[in-house]
């Protein structure tokens, strides 16, 4: 019997039209662009509108990606999106824009793993087409951070930004997705947390943020992140010589950097748009991936490979040629 395997058929993006700047930041904060651009890299996020939502910056997101791949939302067989703010607790965010797109009676869920979602709905994404169950799946990663932030906390505020990606994944004979790497830590959970839920306060969420512990959380990801795309390229047979792209989570460039070295890969092999997007979650690996599709860095038949790591913590690699 033959492998069936998943191939990346296209990419999409959508990013809110409002920018905010660090000198915008600066004038509403005791902050400053200096400090902002050294410890994280960031100069301007993008924020949605009051009236907007996940579902609709997922929407505009499936579009650009049906769009690039000569698509109609009827060829799709199943929509899978990685959100920890979705519109509502239910119905879930996948099936809203299910309903969005028009394609009523196709399976349609999302999962929640923080910064690392988009990674963990690639993987099962994958499963799906390489079971048989699944011939061509839409994969989006869409995130509103700037909900769940205290816009007077320096702290968290400046390092988060709202967006939308996806990908087309579609049944392959060859892989595409060579392999996909997840792993979870539930023990640090007060590192970095949105502390409230419906097991938690949830009549009385008006005051509950964001919290983090940067310092720490920043020194986790850095060691658990080398060790990841080190054991991602070993479990699947390549070389670190062998990566054309790094497409990490964009959180800090500090982080990022720290990747690439111990991967002796030069930042010019390093997607990175954190710069401009700061750290929309699960939206920001498929945002830089397709940013790099889009400009034409990342070509066909190239090797990528992702990486996230975030609350939880949870963090994943995957491995594909593109
Ligand atoms: N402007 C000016 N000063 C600031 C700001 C700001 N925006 N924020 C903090 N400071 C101050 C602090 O108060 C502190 O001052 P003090 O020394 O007088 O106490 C000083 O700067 C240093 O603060 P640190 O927290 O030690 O700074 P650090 O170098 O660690 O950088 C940062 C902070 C950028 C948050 C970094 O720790 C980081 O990036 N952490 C990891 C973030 C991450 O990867 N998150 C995971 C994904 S997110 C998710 O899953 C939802």
């Amino acid at each position: 019997m033959t492998s069936i395997y998943s191939r990346i058929l296209a990419t999409g993006s959508y990013l809110p039209r409002q920018v905010l700047t660090n000198a915008d930041l600066e004038a509403r904060l005791d902050t400053n662009d200096a400090w902002i651009r050294e410890r994280t890299g960031i100069s301007e996020r993008h924020i949605s509108a009051a009236d907007e939502t996940v579902s609709m910056m997922a929407e505009q997101a499936a579009r650009s990606a049906l769009a690039a791949g000569g698509l109609a939302p009827e060829d799709l067989d199943l929509i899978i999106v990685g959100t920890t703010t979705p519109d509502q607790i239910f119905p879930n965010c996948a099936t809203m824009l299910q309903e969005r797109l028009g394609i009523a009676g196709i399976g349609a869920f999302s999962l929640e793993a923080a910064c690392s979602g988009f990674i963990y709905a690639l993987s099962v994404a994958d499963k799906f087409i390489r079971m048989g169950d699944a011939r061509r799946v839409l994969v989006v990663g869409a995130e509103m951070m700037s909900r769940l932030v205290d816009w007077n906390d320096r702290t968290t505020c400046v390092l988060f930004g709202d967006g939308a990606g996806a990908v087309i994944l579609e049944a392959a004979s060859e892989p595409g997705i060579i392999g996909t790497l997840l792993h979870a830590d539930g023990r640090h959970r007060e590192l970095l947390e949105f502390p409230g839920g419906v097991g938690r306060d949830f009549r009385n969420l008006e005051n509950v943020y964001l919290q983090m512990r940067g310092s720490e959380v920043f020194k986790v990801a850095v060691a658990t992140l080398g060790q990841s795309v080190e054991e991602c390229l070993s479990r699947f047979g390549h070389d670190k010589s062998e990566v054309d792209w790094l497409i990490p989570h964009q959180a800090n460039v500090r982080i990022i950097q720290a990747t690439a070295r111990r991967l002796g890969m030069s930042m010019e092999q390093v997607v990175v748009t954190v710069d401009r997007h700061g750290n929309t979650s699960t939206a920001s690996i498929p945002l830089a991936l397709d940013a790099a599709v889009r400009d034409g860095r990342v070509q066909r038949g190239q090797l990528l490979l992702l990486e996230a790591f975030g609350g939880g913590f949870t963090w994943g690699s995957a491995l594909i040629r593109f």
